[in-house]
């Protein structure tokens, strides 16, 4: 006999977990099954992002930027510190505390809110009568179900994520050629580490490394850096990463890749179509990820897929079948945790009769390099092709007083806004807190602020966030301190 549900989610990282929630909170029967486990063999909710993801690489680059901080600046600030050394396995154990946190803090939840939790990997069955079969393979440990069992639903929500893209000819071994799981639990600092690709995976775990002692070396196969982001910011990131000792190499070719005796060698062409290799002891292969669908039973049901292997969504994240949605790194659309948030949520709400609302313009991305880098809305490269007429006020962080107090000056916040209506079009910052700071960027461009908008509001002294007033000033040429 299957156990009948309102929903049935697959999948527990950030879009399914929230969802899951979202749908108890809204007084609908809910059922998650999450396949991921801990070293142990226990449930570890939270998909990639807890434990592979966002979570574990945060808490590896706040380690190691205070590793550096201790060894390069804060004499600065007349703290003298000596005999500053590294103990990894205290880092990683640090790193694996946080993340099982995390994971308990889901299961929490789950019971708080009566969401029913099956850990196993879930896949349809069928559909008969209006409900879908879903089978539920179960691991069977530590709180979790134990049995194989069947589970229905009126509904579904496919939230199984993302993997990491391997080279064809250098497949994860998760020793020497490493997926971002094994760039995450090095287990010592690698003299030498290679990274293909300059994404945002290869930005913060070559950032990590490099700061503990690794010579790295990114090898980018665009011949820009930083495409997708404002070139003005790209410009300056290419300038404050490079002088930090990453070695980033544009337009290249990778031909081959092998393992002997000396390490890794990766085989490639550069810009200029010359032979060149580079021999380090560890590899990191960082050229995007691919939607999760093998195993889930697609097929079985009549679930379409896209070209590119995700699962077809249309702009309310339902799927070629009824009452089947999807969210998250397994449809369209940037892969970003809190999008994969919103989106469970609205879908949620969208299955309780409400009005679940994504506005996919105003997601903000986070680098979490040093400094970190942030930006909502359109670049100036996309005004000028879109022929947008826009207005820019650009103001440094050398101007702004919390900045210098912090000892940390580098960077800008940038604000472009249509040159009529004074609409902010968009976001971009690069320095310190970037990541805190550009909350303030969404909701004003949720709200459709102007830049005069952001320019009268009082912000508080001495604070970075100042430095976003005054970039919103100087769109009109007026800031008060540069
Ligand atoms: P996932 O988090 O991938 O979760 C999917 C879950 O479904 C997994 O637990 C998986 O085991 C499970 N699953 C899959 N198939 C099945 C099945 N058949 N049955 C049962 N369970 C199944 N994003 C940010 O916004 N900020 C960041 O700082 C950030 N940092 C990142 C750093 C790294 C190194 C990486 C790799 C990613 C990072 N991301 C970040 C991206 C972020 O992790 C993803 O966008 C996010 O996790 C997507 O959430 P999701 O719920 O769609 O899928
Ligand atoms: P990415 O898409 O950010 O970058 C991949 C890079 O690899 C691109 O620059 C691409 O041109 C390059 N590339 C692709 N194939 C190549 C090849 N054969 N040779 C050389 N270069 C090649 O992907 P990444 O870094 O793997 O991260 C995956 C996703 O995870 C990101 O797009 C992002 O959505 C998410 N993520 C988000 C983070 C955040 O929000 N801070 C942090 C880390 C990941």
């Amino acid at each position: 006999m299957s156990q009948i549900f309102d929903v049935i989610v697959i999948g527990a990282g950030p879009g399914g977990y929230v969802a899951a929630i979202r749908c108890a909170q809204l007084g609908l029967k809910t059922a998650c099954i999450d396949a991921w486990s801990n070293e142990q063999g226990a449930p570890a909710p939270g998909g990639t992002c807890t434990n592979v993801g966002c979570i574990p690489s945060k808490a590896l680059l706040q380690s190691s930027e205070h590793y550096e901080q201790a060894l390069t600046h804060l004499g600065e600030h007349g703290v003298e510190v000596q005999g500053v050394s590294l103990n990894l396995g205290k880092m990683l154990a640090r790193k694996n505390l946080v993340v099982s946190q995390n994971n308990q803090g889901i299961l929490y939840l789950f019971k708080k809110n009566k969401v029913s939790f099956f850990h196993g990997s879930g896949s349809f069955v069928d559909r008969s009568d209006a409900l879908y079969r879903v089978a539920v393979t179960s691991r069977g440990t530590q709180g979790a179900k134990a049995q194989d069992e069947i589970l229905s639903a009126q509904h579904v929500i496919v939230a199984t994520g993302s993997s990491a893209r391997a080279l064809d000819m250098a497949p994860f071994d998760e020793e020497n050629i490493l997926s971002n799981d094994g760039a995450l639990r090095m287990s010592e600092v690698p003299k030498k580490l290679t990274l293909i690709g300059s994404g945002v995976i290869g930005l913060e775990m070559g950032s990590v490394w490099r700061r503990l002692g690794a010579e790295v070396t990114v090898l980018e196969g665009l011949p820009v850096f930083m495409g997708a982001v404002d070139e003005q910011v790209a410009k300056e990131a290419w300038k404050l990463l490079t002088q930090q000792g990453l070695k980033i190499e544009l337009g290249v070719k990778v031909q081959a890749v092998s393992q002997g005796a000396k390490g890794v060698k990766v085989s490639y062409t550069n810009a200029a179509g010359e032979a060149q290799s580079v021999v380090s002891n560890k590899l990191i292969v960082s050229i995007g990820r691919v939607p999760n669908t093998q195993g889930l039973g697609a097929e079985k049901v009549g679930l379409a897929l896209d070209e590119r292997g995700a699962i077809a969504v249309d702009e309310l994240c339902r799927t070629s079948l009824p009452q089947v949605w999807a969210v998250g790194d397994v449809v369209r659309g940037p892969m970003l945790a809190h999008k994969a948030e919103e989106e469970g949520v609205a879908v949620a709400e969208r299955i309780a009769g409400e009005h679940g609302h994504v506005n996919y313009k105003t997601i903000p991305w986070v680098i979490y390099t040093s400094p970190e880098i942030a930006w909502v809305g359109e670049t100036e490269q996309q005004l000028k092709a879109a022929s947008t007429p826009y207005r820019s006020g650009v103001f440094p962080f050398l101007a702004n007083g919390r900045a210098r107090a912090l000892g940390d000056t580098r960077g800008f916040v940038k604000v472009l806004a249509h040159r009529d209506s004074d609409e902010v079009l968009g976001v971009h910052i690069i320095g310190p807190s970037a990541s805190e700071l550009i909350a303030e960027a969404v909701m004003a461009m949720e709200f459709k602020a102007s830049s005069e908008d952001i320019a009268r509001i009082c912000h508080a002294h001495p604070s970075l966030s100042e430095a976003t007033k005054e970039a919103a000033l100087a769109v009109d040429k007026r800031a008060l301190n540069f």
